[in-house]
């Protein structure tokens, strides 16, 4: 079952219910803040306090960062203009009694040209059953070429931040956003500060270790994974996040940044897709 549903401010939601799984997605961001596999915990973090009203990106879940990661474009929003903006969701389809999918579209207008003088299509299809799939494709509708960067920030829900590890990264080079930095991992990842790191070369999937439940992220279009955990000070001065919430998520995202941005040509595409199974 499928229903578009409205709180008292006006901020709409898609909520999925069907025999694998429970989701909820916003038309602001095409944010997906809920996924839960049936007979299982929540995939994703929301922070308690987050608001939910059109013009503010949800706190947890999953904001869209486009089309520039980061303050990769000084002349845009931090992670961009997507996660405040308004999608059209152009279908939604029960594929089986398990499967839905929908698909919201953000097209180029009058407030995005201002900022960022290009025309586009940015289509997310979301696959909800017992995996969670995010397919997000950005198309140049421009006579320009376009440079993107960007991610699927996700927020995981865990069960302490100090239970979690991160396994796949062994070797890969990265990007310290912390120390400005460039290194190389050596083994699995763990926490015990803040954490802010682009890896470079991913091409595998990543596994998150937590105390009793591992999570398999596979990514295509992308070779750039950002690892990232507040700690204590950066979340005492976070928006929309209670002062203990870092212990309660991390973020693994799906990402073109740093040396992995895409130059897209007029009339061409280019598809990021990460896909989150609970193994
Ligand atoms: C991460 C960045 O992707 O997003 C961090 O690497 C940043 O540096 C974090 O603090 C949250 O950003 P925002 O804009 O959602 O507060």
């Amino acid at each position: 079952m499928t229903e578009l549903k409205k709180l008292p401010n006006g901020f709409e939601y898609i909520e999925v219910n069907n025999d694998s799984c429970v989701a909820k997605i916003a038309l602001n961001g095409a944010h997906v803040f809920e996924y839960k596999k049936k007979l299982f915990q929540d995939l994703l973090w929301v922070s308690e306090i987050s608001d939910f009203s059109n013009d503010k990106a949800i706190r947890g879940g999953i904001p869209i960062c486009w089309p520039s990661f980061g303050s990769s474009n000084p002349a845009l929003p931090q992670h961009g203009f997507a996660r405040t903006s308004m999608f059209e969701l152009v279908f939604v389809t029960e594929i089986d009694a398990k499967t839905t999918q929908l698909l919201l579209r953000l097209v180029h207008n009058e407030k995005s040209l201002k900022l960022w003088n290009y025309k586009f299509e940015l289509d997310l299809i979301v696959t909800l059953s017992d995996r969670l799939v995010l397919t997000l494709k950005t198309t140049n509708l421009d006579t320009k070429e376009l440079k993107l960067t960007q991610a699927l920030h996700t927020y995981f829900n865990v069960s302490h931040i100090s239970d979690v590890s991160i396994e796949g990264l062994d070797k890969k080079p990265y990007f310290d956003a912390i120390t400005n930095k460039t290194r190389e991992q050596s083994g699995s990842i763990s926490f015990n500060q803040e954490f802010d790191v682009i890896f470079q070369n991913v091409e595998d999937a990543i596994i998150l270790k937590d105390k009793n439940r591992t999570i398999k992220i596979e990514n295509s279009g992308s070779s750039s994974l950002v690892v990232w955990n507040p700690w204590i000070d950066k979340c005492s001065k976070m928006s929309a996040m209670e002062p203990e919430a870092y212990k309660e998520f991390v973020c693994l995202e799906s990402a073109n940044a740093y040396d992995d941005f895409k130059i897209i040509q007029k009339n061409e595409s280019h598809t990021l897709q990460a896909t989150f199974t609970l193994i």
